[in-house]
């Protein structure tokens, strides 16, 4: 089997301004020239400012969306459209309103038919995510933080291959976040999954990955992959970890040189 699970060759995504056709001079060039390769079993974080293309980058790989040009691969086949190899935890506010925390958690079961089958997880999953007490609860009866706990739950539970996660901690206080963040992490050395984070918390990428990749803004395109040559865990606030923050955030400058030159103050 080869080592990367996700192959991303010469891919290109224009959105198309509103009442024009689609070409590249009247619509807009979300990311140009994206090559990469995700290895197997790695905990990759994508990070970028606002605007850069990271989301457009996510969709793609799960399947959500289609490039204009170039071709996404899983295990050397196209991505044709979503598949539950790839669990998606979006933004936030992704929850069905009308349905409890289990039933959130098992839709996707019901949506495959497979819910008899594997409706002993649920509560497996309830649990892994700490939200015992909670199964009955309307997605409004609980906190943002819970409500990212479902949604990772809900992915979780069809048994990805990779796991898309985009920006799932943003809106959150840093407590629950770091709550969130140390989940993830202990799901990742647990099952061995693939994966790929979508953040601008440089703190985030830090702590959690295997490898970063800095993009430039819109265009997005990647800047550079750095390796996070730091133990498994990490601590926040010891020299190396400080070190390579500063690192990055002068890379992150650089990135940002090399695009249309957004105020980098607001990300650090
Ligand atoms: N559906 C869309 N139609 C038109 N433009 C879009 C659409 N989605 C995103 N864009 C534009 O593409 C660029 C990249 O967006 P996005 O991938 O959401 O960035 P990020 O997630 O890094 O903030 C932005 O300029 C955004 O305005
Ligand atoms: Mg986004």
């Amino acid at each position: 089997m080869s080592d990367s699970i996700i192959e991303i060759r010469n891919v290109n995504r224009v959105y198309a301004l509103e009442d024009h056709p689609l070409d590249e001079a009247s619509g807009v060039q979300a990311l140009r020239d994206i090559n990469l390769k995700v290895k197997r079993g790695e905990f990759l974080s994508i990070i970028g400012p606002s605007g850069c293309g990271k989301t457009t980058l996510l969709r793609l790989i799960g399947g959500l969306d289609e490039p204009q040009a170039g071709d996404l691969l899983m295990d050397g086949e196209k991505i044709k459209g979503p598949d539950p190899k790839r669990g998606y935890v979006f933004q936030q506010g992704s929850l069905f309103p009308w349905l409890t925390v289990e039933n959130n958690i098992a839709a996707g079961l019901r949506a495959r038919g497979v819910y008899r089958q594997y409706k002993a997880q649920v509560s497996k999953f309830i649990h892994m995510v700490g939200l015992d007490g909670f199964e009955k609860s309307y997605p409004h009866q609980i906190s943002g933080g819970m409500a990212q706990r479902v949604a990772i739950a809900r992915a979780l539970i069809n048994d990805p291959e990779v796991l898309l996660l985009d920006e799932p901690m943003g809106a959150l206080d840093s407590f629950t976040r770091a709550d969130i963040q140390d989940k993830l992490l202990e799901i990742h050395r647990e099952d061995h999954k693939t994966m790929i984070l979508v953040t601008h918390d440089v703190d985030e990428a830090i702590y959690l990955s295997d490898r970063i990749v800095i993009m430039t803004p819109r265009p997005g395109k990647i800047h550079e992959i750095v390796n996070v040559r730091l133990p498994e865990r990490r601590e926040r606030t010891s020299n190396d970890f400080l070190e390579l923050r500063k690192d990055i955030m002068k890379r992150f400058h650089s990135a940002s040189a090399e695009g249309s030159g957004v105020d980098m103050a607001a990300y650090i």
